[in-house]
């Protein structure tokens, strides 16, 4: 979702930019531009499409001469991608270039204005309004005129901003969309994200809503709204920038499955002390925790369906009510919050424009906040009251699937606490539960050796129309999971479906052939689950079990099995989840989709 990158100093500014634009594909973007000040006036070019198109047309940066510049990836929301939408934005007298990632939601108001006092749009976007705006308040003091535009515009946004009559400074400023600036002895830096900037630096600056960066070829300085100066510590960043490289692997996609078992150790190791879940960034003593009386899971997309898996697991182990929510229902629906409960936000990128946005809505009520989240620094992790991260490390694929299993590691391990604060876990349960914890990534592990198997298996499905996974219980969030795995990278329509719902409507899509995916990890629900194959295979569906390895009755009723190891039927979806990516994967692979990056997805979602 939109992507900027910035850069003032002593080398030639363009090959910086789309460098680091290219660190952010992972985003999602249709279209790329950049503004570069050659030394008399500020140079723009766009291009509709990959980053490809615009490094092919400035020839890698180098027919864009000047040492400062700012560029854009643009995901559209206001216009079509084209070039006339695709950013940098001018003024009219192209004196003032903006990068915006984010919405200005009032824009039609002070657009309609603009028209009145003779300003000319020639964009559809809300962001030609921040130029304009800028334009109409610069009296010769740009950190002036950026604090009054930022006092009339309502919405979110990360901005990049040249004058071309202040050649030595670049301006950047965020609410709600996320902003780094960084420093070296070559220049300084503004980026959406690290990545992005980790081959020129490692000091990083986290800036913060509604601060204005003014940076120069030799240091920045930060600003307050009021204009006043304030101090700012720097960060220095220790990950390396290899790990966001694909090492080998064919897509990010597949490596990030790979680093599974890795992601769900480094979740849950630091966490085990001499057999107890110790979790210190709960910031609870276990008689607050223990006072909890319910949850309430908010979250997105895969992230969701964490959350859904954690109700079961939770409510199972910890006999505390929990409610599940996406985000975008949470914050519009006015929920009733009881006193005592707590509100877990479940985000990888922290980022998400809805989870914030209900994060802020519980806080602004008086509710805590824990946040479960990947990325280090984001807005989430920052205003969380707590935050538990889960150390994935970059997810760069589109389609998550290593954050995810950490999500589900995190929320084993709050279950786990809660039931043992909560005295609903005994003591011994509670070290047996920690050991099949322990087992999980190596049964991970063994999984993903299956993958010759699967890709076998989906190789005859890349013609597929329909493809329906059905599950009971914590089956039926696994595949909410499976079945947007593989529509959201194959582009086959998938539905997921609580198996014994199928009947009252669904079931009348199966037809001859039909591929009915049946997740079975419940052994109480282990015959259940048969009746509902057998229904389907009544009317014609083909199925694949994805079940226990005790469960032989399944080989029977199904026409397709892989099993699972033995773990506690809790954990269950941190093993189920492993075929199932790996079969959307595959399928897509098949198909010859861009696996790491479907088509109209962004790996940020930060507009509603
Ligand atoms: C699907 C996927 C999305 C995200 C969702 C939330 O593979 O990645 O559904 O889970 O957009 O994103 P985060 O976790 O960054 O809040």
């Amino acid at each position: 979702m939109c992507g900027i990158v910035g850069y003032i100093g002593s080398r030639q500014a363009a090959p910086i930019i789309l460098d680091g634009l290219s660190k952010l594909e992972y985003r999602g973007y249709d279209s790329a531009g950049m503004a570069v000040f050659d030394g008399e006036h500020i140079q723009i070019r766009k291009a509709v499409g990959r980053l490809k198109v615009l490094e092919n047309l400035t020839h890698g940066g180098e027919t864009m001469k000047g040492y400062m510049g700012i560029g854009h990836t643009r995901w559209a929301t206001h216009g079509a991608p084209n070039n006339m939408n695709s950013h940098p934005h001018l003024n009219t007298a192209q004196t003032i270039a903006v990068v915006h990632n984010g919405i200005i939601e009032n824009y039609i108001p002070l657009k309609k204005k603009l028209m009145d006092k003779g300003y000319q749009f020639v964009s559809e976007t809300d962001t030609e309004v921040l130029a304009h705006l800028l334009d109409y308040y610069y009296k010769d003091n740009p950190l002036e005129a950026i604090t009054k535009v930022l006092h009339r515009v309502e919405g979110s946004y990360a901005l990049g901003i040249l004058f071309a009559d202040h050649p030595e400074e670049i301006y950047a400023v965020r609410k709600d969309s996320p902003l780094i600036a960084g420093v070296s002895a070559e220049g300084c830096f503004i980026a959406s994200d690290v990545p992005a900037i980790l081959k020129y630096t490692r000091t990083v600056y986290y800036v913060d809503n509604q601060e204005v960066v003014k940076l120069g070829k030799d240091g920045m300085k930060f600003y307050s709204v009021d204009e006043e100066e304030i101090t700012k510590e720097a960060v220095r960043i220790d990950w390396d920038a290899d790990a966001a490289e694909k090492a080998g692997y064919e897509h990010f996609m597949l490596k990030e499955m790979y680093e599974q078992p890795k992601t769900v150790t480094d979740t849950i190791s630091p966490r085990i002390r001499d057999d107890k879940i110790v979790i210190e960034e709960l910031k609870m003593t276990d008689e607050e925790l223990a006072a909890v009386k319910k949850l309430h899971i908010v979250a997105c997309g895969s992230a969701y369906h964490a959350g859904v898996t954690g109700k079961y697991v939770i409510e199972g182990l910890a006999r505390v009510p929990v409610e599940v929510d996406v985000a975008s229902e949470f914050r519009y629906r006015n929920p009733i919050l009881e006193e005592d409960s707590l509100v877990i936000v479940i985000s990888q990128s922290g980022e998400t424009a809805d989870t914030l946005a209900a994060m802020r809505e519980s806080q602004a009520r008086g509710f805590k906040v824990l946040g479960i989240v990947n990325v280090v620094g984001s807005s989430i992790a920052r205003e969380a009251d707590a935050c538990l991260y889960t150390w994935a490390g970059p997810e760069i694929a589109v389609a998550t699937t290593k954050a995810y299993s950490a999500q589900l590691a995190a929320l084993y391990l709050l279950a786990i606490k809660l039931g043992v604060v909560r005295k609903t876990i005994h003591e011994e349960n509670a070290s047996e539960l920690i050991r099949d914890l322990r087992r999980l990534p190596d049964q991970i592990e063994l999984l993903l050796g299956q993958k010759g198997k699967i890709q076998r298996f989906a190789n005859r499905y890349v013609g597929a129309k329909d493809i329906f996974f059905i599950g009971r219980g914590i089956d039926y969030a696994i595949s909410l999971e499976g079945s947007l795995k593989l529509k959201e990278i194959s582009y086959v329509h998938s539905e997921a479906y609580a198996a014994g719902e199928l009947k009252h409507g669904t079931i009348s899509l199966i037809e001859e052939g039909t591929l009915v995916v049946a997740v079975s990890t419940q052994p109480k629900l282990y015959q259940k689950m048969i009746s509902n194959i057998v229904e389907v295979k009544a009317r014609g569906a083909f199925v694949m079990a994805v079940t226990n390895e005790e469960n032989k009755a399944m080989e029977k009723a199904s026409d397709y099995c892989v099993y699972l190891p033995e773990t506690n039927p809790y954990f269950a979806n941190s093993l189920a989840i492993i075929p199932l990516q790996l079969f959307g994967y595959y399928v897509a692979v098949g198909k010859g989709c861009d696996v790491d990056k479907p088509r109209n997805l962004a790996k940020s979602v930060t507009v509603e």
